[in-house]
């Protein structure tokens, strides 16, 4: 199925409007797979309408721990033994673990079955959900066994936002300011004013959209991530680095909160190598410092960081490849950067020895 063919509903009265946008399944044979944290916070909006009280569910402990070979087996099971055949639908409901473990789950069971997206984590919704890739952690690696699949429909309401906790809602944002660099400027301003402490749920819901756009637009152009889709990973090469860092170390640094960090060296690189504006530059440094909190990085830990790159998918051997812009919206994928220009691009985050 081509990224196009799919149904992206944005709502901001879920309850009311669940009905007609379920509409077309009534007759379906429906099965539920649900986080335990979207149960809780998320469960009561959604009870309501009949096509989903009458679903089988299975509830999946919450996080990242649950995206395992264990919840798909599990899932499987559930699908099998309740009568779910080649025509049933899933609908996954939760985070980011939630739509790439049940996206798998319904792609693989009796080759692939429909399924549908409700999303309710900032992260998920403008993110994870969108853009058909699934999987689970194998082996100690992460999304290490996966498919891409479209998903036949994404709901997207930020109603499910008022209980998520500021710091997982600012590590979905980070990706929102991910979008936002790599593509607008005037999306970048827009972001620029937002004010966590009094949240405007209407415009949260225009930023979304305006950040699944920005996804699904890379995501048209080449849905196997074969080249331009790889513009997505700006700021997740050395995010991606700190984050595996932060595991191996038992650190807590959440995968937002690791790109919004890596974007401060891949933009310092930018600038270096492709005179990307040092006055943009730093606003959006002073902008991410305020926001997000201090991950203490110590040049010692260096050689550790850049072997993480290295042994990144994406990388080859000869250096590390980076997704680098010329302004904002302005981007160039396939640079390869050095030990020596990636050492100086970590040193911009305070020299510490
Ligand atoms: N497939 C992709 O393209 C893609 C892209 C980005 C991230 N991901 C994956 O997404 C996952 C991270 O997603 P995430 O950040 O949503 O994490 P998550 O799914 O683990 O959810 C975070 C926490 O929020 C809770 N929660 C969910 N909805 C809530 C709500 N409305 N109110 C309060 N709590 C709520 C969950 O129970 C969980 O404890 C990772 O596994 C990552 O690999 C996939
Ligand atoms: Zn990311």
């Amino acid at each position: 199925m081509s990224p196009q063919s799919y149904d992206l509903i944005f709502t901001e009265s879920i309850e009311k409007e669940l009905g007609r946008i379920l509409d077309n399944y009534s007759q379906s044979n429906i099965f539920i797979l649900m986080d335990s944290g979207a149960e809780e916070h998320c469960w009561h909006l959604l009870s309501g309408n009949m096509v989903l009280q009458n679903a089988q569910k299975l509830i999946i402990d919450n996080g990242e721990q649950s995206k395992s070979l264990d919840s798909v087996v599990k899932a499987w099971q559930f699908l099998g033994t309740n009568g779910a055949n080649r025509h049933s639908l899933v609908i996954n409901i939760g985070g980011g673990m939630m739509s790439d473990l049940g996206g798998f789950v319904a792609s693989t069971f009796k080759r692939g079955c429909k399924f549908i997206n409700i999303p309710t984590t900032l992260l998920s919704q403008i993110d994870a959900s969108v853009g058909g890739k699934t999987g689970f952690n194998f082996n100690g690696l992460k999304n290490e066994i996966g498919v891409i699949n479209q998903p036949d429909m994404v709901i997207l309401s930020p109603e499910f936002l008022k209980t998520l906790p500021m710091k997982e809602f600012k590590s979905g944002f980070a990706e929102m300011l991910k979008h936002a660099i790599i593509y607008s400027q005037n999306y970048l301003d827009e972001l620029f004013t937002f004010n966590f402490n009094n949240i405007n749920y209407s415009k949260l819901l225009n930023m979304i959209r305006k950040s699944v756009a920005v996804k699904q637009e890379f995501v048209m152009k080449d849905p196997m991530e074969r080249d331009i889709r790889k513009v997505l990973n700006f700021g997740h090469t050395i995010g991606h680095a700190f984050e595996s860092y932060a595991h191996h170390h038992k650190l807590e640094l959440y995968h937002g909160e690791a790109v919004a960090l890596g974007m401060i060296g891949e933009l310092y690189l930018s600038v270096k190598k492709k005179a990307f504006p040092q006055d943009k530059y730093e606003e959006i440094v002073k902008y991410i410092t305020d926001i997000y909190s201090d991950f203490p990085i110590f040049a010692k830990n260096y050689p550790e960081f850049y072997q993480f790159m290295l042994h990144d998918k994406k990388n080859s051997g000869e250096g590390v490849n980076f997704t680098l812009l010329q302004d904002i919206g302005a981007y160039t994928i396939n640079n390869i950067c050095t030990e020596e220009e990636i050492f100086e691009a970590l040193n911009q985050y305070g020299k510490r020895n």
